[in-house]
């Protein structure tokens, strides 16, 4: 038996899915593909793939829980059970409700909900395949599905990982990265730079922490990029093309 620990960059300075340390994987975005939600995209990201859908601004039910002054934003994240290599349980865990809260949460700054008193506004992000990254990916996929549903967002909303393997800042972790690393820092942030999600599972110094900020900013940016091209192929031009992330 091979008790060799994972080597995860080689000598090349490359990563087991032969990327280098500041690469993002793949993306590919469709934006519009379900025709009962209000807003839908589907987003493949390395071997993740997901579907976002948005239902709403409708009245929210029970009455007692509307805002008078804003919409309600209800994010739901879900893995399909053939989403991960063991069965997933079907049904709410610990692990989908924190993930559901902080992702509602990394929309509240920019969704214009003050427009929108005493509804809700849905968001639903279905896993299909996971390999990493999935709550990133469904954010991504989630920014584009609230534009396609005609709700006004104060900025696009970019999310992405980085984290540590040998010893070494990485970019959008793969699964073996994720799983076996030492650091794994998922991040949002808005096109002014507002961080709207910031978690962090492992060890990283203060240092290390500035520089993986510094990474994943640009991570965020590439994203960003490639969210901005899949509006403009989908509507032509939109408000906010020319505005540069911070
Ligand atoms: O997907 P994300 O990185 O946002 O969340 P994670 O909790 O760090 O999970 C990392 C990866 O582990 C997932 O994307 C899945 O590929 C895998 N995973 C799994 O196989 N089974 C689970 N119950 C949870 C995660």
């Amino acid at each position: 038996m091979n008790n060799e620990p994972t080597k995860f960059i080689d000598e090349n300075g490359l990563r087991v899915d032969g990327r280098r340390t500041d690469e993002i994987r793949p993306m590919k975005v469709d934006i519009g593909v379900l025709s009962r939600a209000d807003g839908s995209c589907y987003l493949e990201w390395g071997n993740n793939k997901i579907i976002s859908a948005v239902y709403g601004p409708r009245e929210l039910h029970p009455r007692r829980m509307q805002r008078p002054d804003a919409a309600v934003i209800r994010y739901k994240y879900n893995m399909a059970s053939f989403s991960v290599e063991d069965r997933q349980r079907p049904g709410p865990s610990r692990r989908s409700s924190e993930i559901s809260k902080v992702s509602s949460e990394a929309f509240e700054p920019v969704v214009m909900t003050q427009f929108y008193p005493n509804t809700v506004i849905d968001v639903f992000s279905e896993v299909l395949e996971a390999d990493a990254g999935t709550r990133t990916a469904a954010i991504n996929a989630a920014t584009l599905a609230l534009i396609d549903a005609g709700i006004p967002l104060k900025s696009l909303v970019s999310a992405c990982a980085v984290g540590k393997v040998d010893g070494q800042l990485v970019l959008d972790l793969n699964k073996k990265e994720d799983n076996e690393g030492e650091a794994d820092l998922p991040v949002a942030i808005t096109q002014d730079g507002e961080i709207t999600l910031l978690q962090m599972d492992g060890h990283l110094t203060e240092d290390e922490i500035k520089q993986a900020m510094e990474l994943v900013k640009n991570g965020c940016q590439q994203i960003q990029q490639i969210q901005r091209e899949a509006l403009l192929k989908k509507f032509g031009q939109y408000e906010g093309a020319d505005t540069e992330i911070q």
